[in-house]
């Protein structure tokens, strides 16, 4: 196996971080879906797609360099929101979160000498700037909107719709 254990036993940790924010994000897409925010609701559809995207780039690169892959049971995720910020906010929490554990990950890819692993997580490095950097602007959205959700709908759909070149370009061919 061309790399360490170490650093096998931190990506199937990741693995999980990341299904579990398909399925949270999900989760959020079906409170916006409830609410009647079709713009809101697709985004975080389409974020949750993405995130199953992430998880198996770690499963193929994990079958690739010869180590065992684990397929993952989820904790438990939130399903009630007490408003539209609150339900953005617990995203962008989520993504700083998950932004810190691909840094953890690096480290631990550095401190083993594992060098393959290493040029593998850099992606994800620069991918987590792109996510903070969407869920943020999502929040102030909602934010400047003051209340007016519609207004946000109507920012998320002219900047972050299916195919819009912000965010979600480069995922396509993932
Ligand atoms: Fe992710
Ligand atoms: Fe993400």
């Amino acid at each position: 196996m061309i790399i360490k254990p170490k650093v096998v036993a931190a990506m199937n940790a990741q693995i999980q971080s990341e299904f579990t924010a398909m399925a949270q994000y999900t989760a959020i897409a079906v409170y916006f879906d409830r609410e009647s925010l079709p713009e809101l609701a697709g985004f975080f559809y389409r974020q949750s797609d993405e995130e199953r995207t992430h998880a198996m780039k770690f499963v193929h690169f994990l079958l690739e360099a010869g180590a065992k892959p684990i397929i993952p049971g989820l904790p438990e995720l939130r399903n009630d929101f007490g408003s539209p910020e609150d339900a953005v906010q617990f995203a962008l929490d989520q993504e700083i979160k998950v932004t810190n554990q691909i840094n953890n990950l690096v480290a631990i890819a550095e401190q083993e000498k594992d060098y393959t692993s290493h040029n593998f997580l850099q992606w994800f490095v620069m991918e987590q700037v792109e996510e903070v950097d969407t869920m943020t602007t999502l929040r102030q959205t909602i934010k400047h909107a003051g209340g007016s959700l519609l207004l946000a709908e109507d920012f998320v759909r002219r900047n972050f719709a299916a195919g819009a070149a912000a965010g979600s370009s480069d995922e396509a061919g993932a």
